[in-house]
């Protein structure tokens, strides 16, 4: 009897190859302006107290009410599968006391996330993210660092049909004189119990419903940026300045609403041109009651989470991301024993020297060694017998176009 197979659960991402070639390259692209810029690595549990979300990202919020992965474990704690970053990168600062040390705690991280939304192409129940916190500083000059960062690695990628998209949520402030208005303004509108509910826990939310009539009611709704304090609006004046100097264009998005409730003061969107209704590649901002409200100090801080599943798509979309530029750099065909020892050890040697290098292995004829070499897209291939080890020399094989040239085994390197 044959077996079932076991597939996946639903709306997963998985990379493998040769796809999972550009999976690394996205990844490390998005990584490598964080790490350039001083910010060090935060390795995490996947899994944390579910209390750590309900708290951090909100009640009222999509993520938390209805997308979380939360189960009971052997010891009766409720753990949710993490839906972001950075309520855990917050919870570790002050477990692990680094909001003592030097300001700003510059940290990044990367990994999978869990989210049960509704899968679609660019929206999966487990994603990839590449994120940053900068924590402990209110300046707006690092703000505009921490945008510069993740534009750098988009940029990286090759991508260019992209925008990004600021506005600002205030200070508590502003946002209370905003709430008054909203809330009033909210009054008129006939809403059902459940859209009453959450707009009294957070009433920017309506500005994200989908639905038509909520979304046309929403456009005479009063907007947070007319009610930014002074300090509100000079941080984000000074922030939109280092943006212009750096050369970063952006476009105002007033009406901006992120999924998550910790947002204050700048916050950013990258929007991809070709990706349709999953179209944020990243996005991010201040968060400057997070730290009190998980039992920490009251310190500010900002960061982003780029999404590495939708960067990949979009630079498929955009074309300019292929697998065909991950090759190998030479393909090696031993023949006989003596030759794969030869192999095994020119294969070290090139490898040290930055080189990818592979090696047909097994008891293959020639012929079927040379297709292995073909359909591992190796940009040249040699083939070592007794006489190449006797000469010193091989015939290096150009496997775009067919030419091989004659070289000495130790000129291999720079031939490559
Ligand atoms: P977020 O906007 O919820 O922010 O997620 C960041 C990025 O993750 C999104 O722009 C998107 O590219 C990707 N993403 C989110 N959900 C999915 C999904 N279901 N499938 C595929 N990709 C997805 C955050 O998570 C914040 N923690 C970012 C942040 C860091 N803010 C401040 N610091």
């Amino acid at each position: 009897m044959v077996r079932q197979k076991v597939q996946a659960p639903k709306g997963v991402s998985e990379y493998f190859p040769p796809r999972s070639k550009l999976f690394e390259f996205v990844r490390e692209s998005l990584i490598a302006p964080a790490r350039s810029a001083g910010y060090q690595l935060m390795e995490l549990p996947v899994f944390e107290d579910t209390e750590l979300f309900t708290r951090g990202v909100g009640e009222s919020t999509d993520v938390v009410s209805k997308e979380m992965y939360t189960f009971t474990d052997r010891g009766d704690r409720s753990i949710t599968l993490r839906p972001e970053g950075t309520a855990g990168a917050m919870r570790a600062v002050i477990e692990h006391s680094l909001d003592r040390g030097a300001l700003p705690v510059k940290i990044w991280y990367s990994g999978a996330y869990f989210r049960a939304e509704r899968p679609q192409a660019g929206r999966y129940r487990q994603f990839y993210q590449v994120g940053i916190e900068a924590i402990g500083l209110d300046d707006p000059a690092i703000d505009a660092e921490v945008i510069a960062i993740a534009d750098a690695g988009f940029k990286a990628i090759g991508l260019k049909k992209y925008r990004l998209e600021i506005t600002s949520l205030g200070d508590a402030q502003s946002r209370a004189a905003h709430r008054i208005d909203l809330m009033k303004f909210i009054a008129t509108l006939e809403l059902d119990e459940a859209t009453a509910a959450r707009a009294a826990l957070n009433p920017l939310r309506l500005f994200d419903d989908k639905r038509e009539e909520i979304r046309a009611a929403m456009l005479k709704a009063p907007l947070l940026m007319e009610y930014l304090s002074d300090a509100s609006r000079a941080h984000f004046e000074s922030v939109k300045g280092y943006l212009d100097a750096l050369g970063i264009s952006y476009v105002l998005n007033p009406r901006m609403v992120r999924g998550l409730d910790y947002y204050t003061g700048t916050t950013f969107e990258f929007v991809h041109e070709l990706l349709g209704a999953q179209s944020g590649i990243g996005g991010g901002g201040r968060y400057d009651g997070l730290m009190h409200e998980l039992g920490g100090q009251e310190l500010s801080g900002i960061g982003f989470g780029l999404g590495v599943d939708r960067a990949l798509l979009a630079a498929e979309a955009e074309g300019v991301i292929s697998v065909d530029g991950f090759v190998s750099d030479l393909f090696i065909i031993p023949l006989g024993d003596s030759a794969m020892v030869k192999a095994l050890g020119l294969a070290m040697q090139l490898r040290n020297a930055g080189k990818v290098v592979e090696i047909a292995f097994g008891e293959r004829a020639l012929k079927g060694a040379m297709k292995a070499a073909d359909k591992s897209g190796a940009r040249y291939v040699v083939v070592l017998g007794d006489n190449e080890i006797a000469t010193k020399s091989v015939e290096l094989k150009n496997m775009n176009s067919g030419v091989s040239t004659s070289v000495t085994i130790d000129s291999l390197i720079n031939a490559l």
